[in-house]
């Protein structure tokens, strides 16, 4: 199949392109080759590369930045995603939307499933969630993939940070009031090549089995890294951001484990995997 992938630049669109480039003939754009909150660049980009399938990573994923670029925030991650569900619906394309357990508010004691109601507290989940309905109200032919605290190689994140921390023997600051599914990009990855292949469609959560805290995924670190960490556990109100978070936004990925294909493993077994790689770079 003929895919586009916006956003494939990115963390977790850098893993996608590698899980499908063997199988399908992927275009990877970055933001320079098209920037989504134009309608007139990604009609276009659709109009002339004509493929079979989007998949959408594209977006402002800093949360802080969301909190102070609210404009900026709107116009990429729910106008932007607009534009390309316009562009999909009038060239017959199938549109793979990337969105995030930030559209929960965090109350809830147990994963989110898909059929919970969002309930954004921050301007970054507001703006996916607005992302989202625009590609249901736009489009019969999607698939919303919402994931969670992703790790992989392409760019820093919150596992990098712990692990530098640990062999620069510096200060690890981890939050114990914010849980959810770590996930390894080259997982999740995984899971979109099955599902596209599928005639699905409708919103799937896909993240590593299980959850944890932040300050619980830094002790995991530590542990596989058999080397002292000097963590120190805050709690939100102690570190303070533009942004909130939600306190828990697990994801249960109820709709795969509904169609019998569920098999994404535990976020345990995915973290050692990566510190490992890590380890061998
Ligand atoms: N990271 C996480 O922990 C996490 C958790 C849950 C859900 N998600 C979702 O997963 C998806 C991918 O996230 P990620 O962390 O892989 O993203 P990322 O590493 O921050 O990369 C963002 C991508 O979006 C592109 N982009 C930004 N602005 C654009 C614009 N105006 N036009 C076109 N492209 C633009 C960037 O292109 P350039 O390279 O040119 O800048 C880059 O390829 C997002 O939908 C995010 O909301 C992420």
């Amino acid at each position: 199949m003929k895919i586009l992938l916006f956003g494939g630049t990115g963390l977790l669109g850098t893993d996608i392109y590698e899980a499908l480039k063997n199988e399908h003939q992927v275009k990877v754009l970055s933001s320079s080759d098209c920037d989504i909150t134009k309608l007139e660049n990604t009609y276009h980009k659709i109009k002339f590369e004509k493929p079979d399938i989007a998949i959408n990573c594209a977006a402002l994923t800093d949360v802080d930045r969301c909190e102070k670029e609210e404009d900026n925030a709107y116009k990429i991650n729910a106008i932007g995603v607009k534009n390309i569900a316009i562009s999909c619906r009038d060239f017959g394309v199938k549109l793979i939307h990337i969105s995030t357990d930030y559209v929960f508010d965090g109350e809830k004691k147990e994963p989110y499933t898909e059929f919970d109601k969002p309930n954004p507290v921050n301007i970054y989940g507001r703006t996916k969630l607005a992302g989202e309905k625009f590609v249901k109200s736009i489009l019969n032919n999607y698939i919303i993939i919402r994931t969670a605290w992703i790790f992989g190689k392409k760019r820093q994140h919150f596992v990098d940070y712990v692990i530098s921390g640990i062999k620069n023997n510096e200060e690890i600051i981890a939050v114990k009031d914010m849980v959810s599914s770590p996930s390894y990009s080259s997982d999740v990855a995984g899971e979109i090549k099955n599902i596209i292949t599928l005639n699905e469609t409708g919103i799937f959560h896909i993240a590593n089995k299980g959850y944890c805290s932040r300050a619980e995924l830094a002790e995991e670190i530590i542990r596989l890294l058999k080397k002292p960490g000097n963590v120190k556990v805050v709690n939100q109100s102690q570190w303070l951001r533009p942004a909130k978070r939600p306190f828990f936004s697990a994801l249960k990925n109820y709709h795969l484990h509904l169609l019998g294909i569920d098999n994404i493993p535990g976020w345990r077994d995915a973290l050692k995997r990566y510190v490992r790689a890590k380890i061998e770079e």
